[in-house]
């Protein structure tokens, strides 16, 4: 697909960019959407935090046709990754399995939402992605000034449609070259999660764990104290202070 081939919306604010492309597809527009807002009054993270979006950031969220969903997340995190350091030259790294990371602060990160609509079999697939790519004016908010970093400190109109062209280049790239997994290497390559104790949570468990490497599906595999292994799909993963 190329960005021709997506109808593009610039919102001033919205609640989610996510929720506004939810909204078109109830209604039976699922041509492929973009929409990118200056800030968001209710941004989304996942497992229901909230992403706090204040002016400064790039916000928004791509409306693609029903496709495999498994590697959109990893894939939308390459890109993501791929354009800061075209951009900027700054290395990034990414947490397992949709946060990217500069200097050990959150820059950005994705959520990826799948919405069924009649007759189709797939869900389409919305991807949700939220960088800091200026500090705020009045800078972040306190929950998250120590954890979080922009890419740039001050807002600048010409940079932002660069990165967001850029941005919308890479992932378009990898998204035509899904089945090959073009992105694997990379993603694999900048996780710093790998080698790291981490605490694994799932059915409601806290247990530590190493984490020992990302297989061919993108899972987290993990070993426990006794030897045994587990990938992991959606389990959340802390990293240890
Ligand atoms: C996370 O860090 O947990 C995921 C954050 C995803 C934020 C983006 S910003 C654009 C889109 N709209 C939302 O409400 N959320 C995503």
């Amino acid at each position: 697909m190329n960005i021709t081939d997506f109808k593009i919306i610039k919102l001033d604010t919205v609640d989610s960019t996510n929720n506004y492309l939810k909204t078109i597809v109830k209604k039976g527009e699922c041509s492929p959407t973009i929409v990118i807002s200056d800030c968001q009054t209710a941004g989304k993270g996942t497992r229901n935090r909230t992403f706090i979006s204040k002016k400064g950031g790039l916000y928004l969220s791509i409306l693609l046709p029903p496709c495999d969903t498994r590697f959109i997340t990893p894939m939308t995190a390459v890109a993501v990754s791929d354009s800061v350091e075209q951009m900027s030259g700054r290395t990034t790294e990414i947490k397992w399995v949709n946060d990217i990371y500069l200097n050990g602060k959150k820059l950005s990160g994705i959520l990826c939402e799948a919405v069924f609509s009649e007759n189709v079999e797939k869900p389409y697939v919305i991807v949700g992605i939220g960088v800091n790519l200026f500090l705020p004016k009045d800078n972040f908010s306190t929950e998250i000034k120590d954890i979080a970093i922009s890419l740039y400190d001050t807002e600048n109109d010409d940079i932002k449609e660069k990165f967001f062209n850029t941005l919308i280049t890479n992932f378009l790239q990898y998204y035509d070259t899904l089945g090959n997994k073009t992105f694997l290497e990379k993603y694999r390559n900048k996780n710093f999660v790998l080698g790291k104790t981490v605490t694994v949570v799932f059915e409601n468990k806290k247990t530590d764990a190493v984490a020992v490497s990302i297989d061919d599906e993108c899972r987290l595999v993990v070993r426990f104290d006794d030897g045994s292994q587990k990938a992991l799909n959606s389990g959340d993963v802390l990293l240890k202070k």
